[in-house]
């Protein structure tokens, strides 16, 4: 059955986080919230760059989230502040039409991708006045989808105000596409984890169509999440769109060679469908038809019989249109590989035999190996912070989320948990002063949270 997110009693929120909220509300506003509404934050666990190819991936949320404060006003504008002064206030009329800046990926921009989202879902033409006050505790350009969890937020308040009702999965499918309109072509894990989430357990997210089935973690492990405090803010730069271009390319080339209808084919995961073949064959399908020197775009045009226009328009996006060479073969063999540990991780998770842990902490090795040498989405930094883990206990370690900076997240034995996070600290943090500053938010043991709800005042 679909359900629906829960309205839940906002004595369950955290009580001075709730009362700086509701009073920093009041004083903004001149008078009390009408309810609140909070999305969380996710770590992947397993399965990077792969949503948008089709393949499942296995998040958890996080106890971190974005928590908002609305009422309805009568100004005829959408309203919006941060508890974070870092974020200036925005204001939206009514009656405009919503704009959204891609090349200035301001925060509230995030919001209103929430809020256009729901707009255009229900055909609402002109939206009731709101007001809103953002407080967030993700760490913001950390892998740790602070950004989604603001759309989600976003969508699930204006879904609220507006009196309409949608299911978990409706409104996780809706803010996937809606945060679209950044120019970011993400898919859909955040958003699914955000809303589909449970306390106590991961999940197996697998789309077309969307659902979550549970995955029990190991006993005796528990995940930690280290920041490397390189920022990286996926919407500001190319990186994550060449990604989705490569894949989409690959899957052209590789329908192509096996004669399949190229149109259709947007999706490394559709062409394996089309093949009815095993992970295992596309990989050797990967090694056979593509080769690893980057590909020209004569190169590819010639092949699929285009006009260079023609793969401008329907391959390239927006911000790659720019992008000369392609590696095809790296970021196919990637997105294959990590498909199959998904897998893995996921059957050895249900069986748990009593080298689990092993396991499962050389799956989350082989995927950083796979990240940083075939996707190429992680950075030297990060890359050090994962050995440093490594070398101080964790039974795997890689990074989580976009990449390029942010976090990674480690498996360790619940007994070692006190010393691997004292040498991660002496290794890592202490030694600069920046990430001194900043080692309680960034260094965390994270157990898996809740998804998104609405919350009432009794
Ligand atoms: C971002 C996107 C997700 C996913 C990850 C990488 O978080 O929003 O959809 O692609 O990167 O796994």
């Amino acid at each position: 059955m679909a359900s629906n997110p829960p309205i839940l009693k906002a004595s369950l929120i955290d009580r001075k986080r709730f009362q700086n909220l509701k009073n920093a509300f009041a004083l903004k506003y001149g008078a009390p919230p009408l309810f609140y509404a909070c999305a969380p934050g996710r770590v992947n666990l397993i399965g990077e760059h792969i949503d948008y190819c089709g393949y499942s991936v296995l998040p958890m949320a996080i106890e971190q989230n974005i928590l908002a404060a609305v009422s309805l006003n009568n100004s005829g504008t959408i309203q919006l502040a941060n508890t974070d002064t870092l974020y200036k206030d925005f204001t939206v009329s009514c009656s405009e039409d919503i704009i959204i800046d891609r090349d200035n990926p301001k925060w509230y921009y995030y919001f209103l991708c929430g809020v256009k989202g729901i707009q255009e879902k229900f055909g609402i033409t002109h939206l009731p006045g709101m007001s809103c006050l953002v407080d967030g505790n993700i760490p913001p350009s950390s892998g740790l989808s602070s950004s989604s969890a603001l759309v989600c937020c976003a969508g699930l308040l204006t879904m609220k105000t507006n009196q309409k009702s949608l299911s978990k999965v409706a409104l996780a499918e809706l803010c996937a596409k809606s945060e679209r309109y950044i120019g970011t072509e993400g898919g859909g894990m955040d958003q699914s984890i955000s809303f589909l989430a449970e306390k106590g357990t991961a999940k197996l997210i697998e789309f077309e169509p969307l659902r979550a089935t549970d995955v029990q973690l190991p006993k005796g492990a528990v995940f930690v999440i280290s920041n490397c405090c390189v920022g990286m803010n996926k919407a500001a730069s190319s990186h994550f769109n060449i990604r989705v271009v490569e894949c989409r390319i690959a899957t052209k080339m590789l329908a192509h060679a096996r004669g399949l209808n190229l149109s259709r084919l947007l999706k490394l995961a559709q062409v394996q469908t089309e093949l009815k073949a095993s992970l295992e064959d596309m990989l050797s399908l990967v090694d056979k038809v593509l080769h690893p020197e980057p590909y020209s775009r004569e190169e590819i045009c010639q092949v699929l019989g285009l006009t260079s226009e023609q793969f401008s328009k329907e391959l390239l996006s927006a911000n790659t249109q720019h992008v000369e060479n392609f590696k095809l073969h790296q970021r196919a063999k990637h997105v294959y590989g990590e498909a199959a540990r998904v897998l893995r991780f996921k059957s050895v998770c249900d069986s748990g035999p009593a080298e689990s842990i092993r396991l499962l902490g050389d799956l989350m090795n082989q995927s950083h190996a796979s990240c940083r040498d075939l996707y190429e989405c992680s950075c030297p930094v990060l890359d050090h912070l994962v050995d440093i883990c490594l070398k101080s206990g964790a039974v795997g370690s890689r990074l989580t989320g976009a990449g390029w900076g942010g976090c990674a997240v480690s498996m360790v034995p619940s007994d070692k948990v006190q010393s691997f996070q004292q040498a991660v600290r002496e290794a890592y943090y202490l030694p600069d002063s920046h990430r001194a500053a900043v080692e309680k938010q960034s260094l965390f043991v994270s157990k898996p949270g809740g998804g998104a709800a609405i919350y009432l005042e009794e």
